[in-house]
């Protein structure tokens, strides 16, 4: 099992390894938004804050949307990402973001 901590949220979730983190909000109550789920729109940006060596790498479309020098810092779309294993910490912008 792999662990997502939801920092603007406080919240603690666990996931199957390899589950998409879309798939694993659509159950959950968190504030994390996803829009267009494509990769596109960008509604679903977050910072990854711990265990970016837990996630799947960015993909095509995150590379187009994101730059680099971003994704580097951590930047990720979540309907882009899994979680591979283990524990992995990511916060956003939003209503309730600290
Ligand atoms: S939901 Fe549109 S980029 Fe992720």
């Amino acid at each position: 099992m792999a662990k997502v901590r939801f920092v603007p949220d406080d919240a603690v979730h666990e996931c199957e390894d390899g589950m998409a983190l879309i798939d694993m909000c659509e159950d959950l109550d968190v504030s994390l938004k996803f829009g267009c789920t494509e990769g596109t729109c960008g509604v679903c940006e977050l910072t990854v804050v711990e265990g970016r060596e837990n996630l799947s790498r960015p993909t095509e479309e995150e590379r187009d949307y994101l730059y680099e020098e971003d994704i580097e810092g951590g930047m990720r779309l979540g309907c882009q990402m899994k979680i591979k294993k283990g524990e992995v910490s990511i916060t956003w912008k939003g209503p309730r973001a600290k």
